[in-house]
């Protein structure tokens, strides 16, 4: 079917991207738009982006399958080893000094499909093997009802485990078991510590716990310098005075206004 997304049409969309997700999307990004819906549009049986656009106003189940299908789920396990060796190596040894009595509690703020939540999860069961009195907890949300579909499901093979597996052979073969065909899971110690939730991040998080981590990684680089602001004043209160927020290596929050000052490269403390 030969449909075009017209400039006005175009329009509309980035709008409404930006308002259910805080996505801000170029004009000169109409093909990644086009790439996205078409094969939906065509599965229903419209013949336009234009008919597209109306269902997605007015049916809300659709705009959950529009938010699932404009979103980059990108991610798998050990995405960026140095930050890993920092939790592990530096950030939980001393977390654990200080706070011998307290459960952990951890927050992967856009967890796509699970795999930065369970990597933590791996790191902090192994601390646990050295330190058993530690506890710690593990949520992990997203905007995407689809990505937290498959959080739950927690079933990983191919590129999302490999890099994982080559870089830390002795943690996957202790941590992850067979699952179904090439596929993993992590083993039911960790499972039972993680929890995971569809979040907006331009919404304040209702969860009573303070978090001592918060993964925010890869996301904001999706969001105007104003919307990451908006973002990362939504979190800070959610954390605890000396919470650690960490960020992707494209991101940074020194060019922006926040409550929140650099430790290292990509590792932030509150001021
Ligand atoms: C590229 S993935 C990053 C995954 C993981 N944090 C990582 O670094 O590997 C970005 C995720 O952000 C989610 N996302 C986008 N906008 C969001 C929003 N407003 N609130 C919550 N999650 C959002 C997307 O659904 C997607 O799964």
């Amino acid at each position: 079917m030969n449909m075009v997304l017209g400039e006005e049409c175009l329009t509309d969309f980035i709008e409404l991207i930006h308002e259910l997700t805080g996505i801000s999307i170029k004009k000169n990004r109409n093909s990644l738009i086009e790439g996205r819906l078409r094969k939906r549009i065509v599965n229903l049986n419209l013949t336009s982006y234009e008919g597209y656009f109306e269902l997605v106003q007015s049916d809300k189940a659709e705009q959950l399958k529009f938010v699932d299908l404009v979103t980059t789920n990108e991610t798998y396990f050990y995405r960026t080893p140095r930050i890993w060796e920092y939790i592990e190596k530096k950030f939980l040894p001393q977390w654990f000094i200080n706070n011998p009595n307290t459960v952990f509690t951890a927050w992967s703020a856009a967890s796509s499909s699970g795999e930065e939540a369970h990597t933590l999860g791996i790191i902090c069961e192994a601390f646990k093997e050295k330190n058993p009195t530690f506890q710690y907890e593990i949520i992990g949300t997203d905007i995407s009802n689809e990505m937290v579909d498959l959080c739950q499901r927690g079933e990983y093979s191919g590129r999302s485990i490999d890099s994982f597996k080559k870089n830390r052979p002795e943690l996957f073969e202790k941590f992850m078991k067979k699952s179904s065909g090439e596929s993993y899971k992590v083993t039911s110690p960790i499972k039972s510590r993680l929890k995971f939730l569809q979040h907006n991040l331009f919404h304040t998080f209702k969860h009573s716990h303070e978090f001592h981590l918060v993964l925010t990684r890869n996301v904001l680089i999706y969001f105007t310098s104003l919307d990451q602001e908006r973002v990362i004043s939504l979190i800070g209160p959610k954390m605890a005075d000396t919470g650690v927020m960490i960020i992707g290596e494209s991101e940074s929050l020194t060019h922006i206004n926040t409550s929140f000052e650099s430790i290292e490269p990509l590792i932030y403390k509150k001021k």
